[in-house]
C-alpha cells in the first residue's frame, strides 16, 4: 500500500511544474475537455484534503469572473470541504491516470483512507490550495454559490426525470456549485 506522498516544495517548486496562463490562453476546445474527460476535485489544506471525480459541468463567465460550475451530490466529503475552505480545484489529467482517477470515485474520503492509498502525488498551489503534480491542467476556484435547484425549474421531460431521480432522499440532492475561476496552471511539458 502507498503511502500519502506530498511534494516537498523545496524538493519541486509548483512553479517549476506549471505555467500559470489566463483562462483565454487555454488551447482546449471547452466542450472536447468537458465532454471527454472527467476530472479530479479537490478541496481542503495540505494537512487534510480530499477528491472526488466529477463530470459534467462547465467553464465561463459569471459575475464578469471566469467561473466554473459543477454539479455535486449533497453527501460527497469533498463538498463537505469545498464548504469548509470556500475554494477547491478542478484538475484534467492525460487517460494515462484514468486508473487512479477513477480510484478516488470509487469510495468516499469520509471514511476510507483513499488520499493516502492514491497513486497520485498531492502538491500545494502557491495560494495553498491541493491538487495533484500529475495534473495537465489546473483551475483553482473560489466557491461563489452553492444552490439546490427546485424540480420546477426544469423544462425538459429529460431533465424532470434526471432531477426526478436525483431527488428520491436529501442525500441524493445534486447541488450545483459556482466557482470563480482564480488561477489557471498548465503543466510545462
Ligand atoms: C466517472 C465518474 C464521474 C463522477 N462524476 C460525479 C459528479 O459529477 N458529481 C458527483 O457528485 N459525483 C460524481 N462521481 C462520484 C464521486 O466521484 C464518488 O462518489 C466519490 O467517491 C466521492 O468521494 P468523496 O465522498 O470522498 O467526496 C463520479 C464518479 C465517477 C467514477
Amino acid at each position: 500500500m502507498e503511502t500519502i506522498k506530498r511534494m516537498n516544495v523545496e524538493e519541486n517548486d509548483f512553479k517549476q511544474l506549471f505555467w500559470q496562463i489566463s483562462p483565454k490562453e487555454i488551447s482546449d476546445n471547452m466542450f472536447t475537455l468537458v465532454m471527454d474527460n472527467f476530472y479530479v476535485i479537490t478541496a481542503g489544506n495540505e494537512a487534510h484534503y480530499n477528491s472526488m471525480i466529477g463530470s459534467g459541468g462547465g467553464f465561463g463567465l459569471l459575475f464578469r469572473k471566469p467561473a466554473s460550475w459543477c454539479v455535486i451530490r449533497t453527501d460527497r466529503y469533498t463538498l463537505e470541504l469545498i464548504q469548509k475552505e470556500q475554494t477547491y480545484t478542478i484538475a484534467y489529467f492525460s487517460d494515462r491516470y484514468k486508473e487512479q482517477l477513477l480510484f478516488l470515485g470509487s469510495q468516499s474520503g469520509r471514511d476510507s483512507r483513499k488520499m493516502e492509498e492514491v497513486e497520485l502525488t498531492g502538491i500545494q498551489t502557491p495560494s495553498g490550495n491541493m491538487s495533484f503534480k500529475e495534473a495537465r491542467l489546473i483551475f483553482e476556484c473560489k466557491l461563489t454559490q452553492i444552490t439546490t435547484p427546485d424540480p420546477d425549474d426544469f423544462c425538459t421531460q429529460e431533465a424532470r426525470d434526471y432531477i426526478a431521480d436525483a431527488y428520491q432522499k436529501a442525500s441524493d440532492y445534486r447541488k450545483y456549485v459556482f466557482g470563480e475561476v482564480t488561477h489557471v496552471w498548465i503543466k510545462q511539458e
